[in-house]
């Protein structure tokens, strides 16, 4: 037994014996259960194996001797040999590199925690019990619903009473007059952001104008005049809107300007997007129509 091996042999037990020493002083019973006991055991073979590896390289310092190809260049008479790269470095190192990209453009971004993350799926949750509480709930309760929807999002420009602060925001308390849907006959209008193309201006002209205006701003009671059709071929038969294509022109169309806003000669009326919830929307509709009796 030569006295490497001898040395490694007693670090080995200096080792299991410390690690024992620190065990028993911490009062733990190591053949209390088996899982004091497999510990222990992993700990054992844990401090064998680091020995016997310290010393198989140790061994290797002393007795090794060069071998292989020098390469050509060499710093001050320091030279290097031509070694391939060992095929576990470079599999480490492809893993890692590839850990990492996962890591950085999914792992975190996707996966990770994060605080406005937790708040949304709050709110979506919050929303859904609510759009479920409240899916039956009468043309009242929308009423009122509305009302308190509208004091907080919708008064600061168009007042408490919904009639638009002195030409500040449209004047929700009536309909379009006969002048305003004239206007927009003759002109076309491109405000509402729900339809890029606008309308087209000139669809009637004269009488036809005249009797159209009057039929909608008068909300479409009486005789339908027969030139209506140049309009129900995108405002649909009933004057109730075409989705994509044109809004209902029954009053105002609030799921189109509440998702989409409008930028018209009044001012710029913001898009509410999804913050509005289907339920909402429903009764900012119900109490809207209703100021306008
Ligand atoms: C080619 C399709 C088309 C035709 C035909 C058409 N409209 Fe329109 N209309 C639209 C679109 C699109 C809008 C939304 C414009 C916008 O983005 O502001 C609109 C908007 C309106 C509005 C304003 C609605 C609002 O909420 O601001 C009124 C009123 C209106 N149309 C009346 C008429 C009348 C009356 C006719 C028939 C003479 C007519 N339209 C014919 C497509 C059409
Ligand atoms: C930042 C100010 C502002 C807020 C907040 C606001 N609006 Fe408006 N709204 C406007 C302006 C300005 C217009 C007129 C746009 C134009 O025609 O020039 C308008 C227009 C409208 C119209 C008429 C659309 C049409 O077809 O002509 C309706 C309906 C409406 N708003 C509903 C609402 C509701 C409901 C809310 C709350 C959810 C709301 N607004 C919040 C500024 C606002």
């Amino acid at each position: 037994m030569n006295s490497l091996m001898i040395k490694t042999l007693g670090f080995a037990a200096l080792l299991i014996l410390a690690t024992i020493f620190v065990v028993t002083k911490l009062n733990i019973d190591i053949f209390a259960d088996s899982v004091n006991a497999l510990t222990i055991a992993g700990a054992i073979a844990v401090a064998t194996i680091t020995s016997a590896v310290a010393a198989k390289y140790i061994n290797q310092m002393k007795t090794d001797t060069t071998s292989g190809k020098l390469a050509e260049e060499n710093w001050d008479g320091i030279g290097e040999y031509e070694n391939e790269l060992p095929s576990g470095w470079a599999y480490t190192f492809l893993a890692v590199f590839m850990w990492s990209m996962w890591y950085g453009l999914a792992g975190y971004p996707i996966w990770a925690y994060s605080q406005i993350g937790e708040y949304n799926e709050e709110v979506l949750a919050y929303n859904a019990k609510f759009e479920e509480t409240h899916k039956n709930a009468s043309e009242e309760t929308l009423k009122e619903m509305g009302e308190s929807i509208f004091l907080v999002q919708c008064q600061q420009c168009h007042g408490a009473t919904g009639d638009g602060l002195s030409g500040r925001a449209q004047d929700l308390t009536k309909h379009y007059s006969k002048e305003e849907v004239l206007n927009i006959i003759k002109n076309g209008q491109n405000a509402l952001g729900a339809f890029p193309g606008g309308m087209p201006a000139g669809m009637a002209s004269g009488a036809d104008a005249e009797a159209i205006a009057a039929y909608v701003a008068g909300g479409f009671k009486g005789e339908k005049p027969a030139a209506f059709a140049a309009c129900a071929s995108c405002h649909g038969a009933d004057g109730k809107g075409t989705p994509m294509v044109a809004p209902s022109i029954h009053g105002y169309d609030i799921h189109n300007v509440v998702s989409k806003g409008k930028k018209g000669k009044i001012g710029r009326m913001p898009a509410f997007g999804s913050m509005i919830t289907p339920v909402q929307e429903k009764a900012l509709t119900a109490y809207v129509q209703s100021l306008a009796k």
